[in-house]
């Protein structure tokens, strides 16, 4: 199975943000997703910058271009409630728990796919329900009995990033999230390597920089930002951008391997490198440096 996944779009319809052209930004990547004909799409939240209808609407058509499976999950820039008023069909937004969180699961003959929603109104930070917890505890037994693997996605990271302004606002309850896993114990520990029973993922959006993780014995994967990026070696507690370029996530699932790679959208020149084994270069350098037709000889000669 071959999935691709992409974050943090905050599509802006009324203009640039930051100076950047977001609509165009989520072209280029829809773009070159089609290209690579992936058997589906997730979205992992942070859709619309400013949760409005008309973002979702954009959105949406333009997702529907691409002509295949494509869920969509809340950040914490979006509203679910106007999220489902544009996608009722959406899997992941399907689904209104009475706790006002939403979950949904898609299976196939190669994975489970397991949609949380961990947006909490009027802030930044995350948190899976209870509800959540149980699908995953649900899930995970089912997965392991018919031998399929289990994808999660979500928009908050269960890990600490080091970025201290986004660490902030993280998943609150990321130890129980683990938790449910099956792996770990409520205290944090890692008693056991039972994760490597089925093959698991975990993908997120929010950090706005591409990132992988081994945590409690689960690899988790933050998803390359559509919109602005996160700017490298932050420590400082901002949180400041850079405009790097727009990315998504290429996953290749198969019977004993997840395989997942940041694609970068680069207008930079592809170019050939021709395969020269390591001893003929070695001689062509050596003929060089003793040749008086080289370069530096000939320059000095002049
Ligand atoms: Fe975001």
């Amino acid at each position: 199975m071959r999935f691709a996944v992409i974050s943090d779009l905050h599509v802006r319809i009324d203009g640039l943000l930051y100076g950047l052209d977001t609509q165009k930004r989520l072209d280029d990547v829809l773009s070159d997703i089609d290209r690579e004909a992936p058997d589906l799409v997730v979205v992992t939240g942070d859709l619309a910058d400013c949760a409005d209808l008309g973002s979702y609407r954009l959105i949406k058509e333009r997702l529907e271009s691409l002509s295949r499976p494509v869920y969509v999950l809340p950040g914490n820039h979006d509203d679910p409630v106007q999220m489902r008023q544009i996608f009722p069909a959406a899997p992941a937004v399907s689904v209104f728990s009475p706790g006002g969180y939403f979950t949904d699961a898609v299976e196939t003959d190669e994975a489970i796919l397991l949609f949380l929603t961990t947006t909490i109104p009027n802030t930044a930070a995350g948190r899976v329900s209870p509800e959540a917890l149980q699908q995953i505890r649900h899930m995970r037994r089912k997965a392991i009995c018919s031998q399929r693997a289990l994808l999660v996605f979500l928009h908050h990271p269960p890990f600490r990033s080091g970025y201290i302004g986004m660490d902030a606002c993280a998943l609150e309850n990321r130890r129980e999230f683990l938790a449910a896993f099956g792996n770990v114990s409520p205290t944090g520990k890692t008693p056991s390597q039972k994760g490597s029973e089925v093959t698991a993922g975990i993908f997120c959006g929010h950090l706005h920089r591409p990132m992988a993780s081994l945590v409690e014995g689960l690899p988790c994967w933050t998803v390359p930002s559509v919109a602005h990026s996160l700017a490298a070696f932050e420590r400082s507690g901002a949180v400041r951008a850079a405009a790097a370029p727009p990315g998504w996530l290429r996953g290749t699932l198969t019977k004993d391997s997840l395989v997942c790679e940041f694609v970068e959208i680069s207008a930079q020149p592809v170019f050939p490198i021709p395969f020269i084994p390591l001893r003929a270069r070695v001689e062509e350098q050596a003929l060089k440096v003793l040749s008086p037709a080289n370069d530096h000889m000939s320059l000095r000669k002049d």
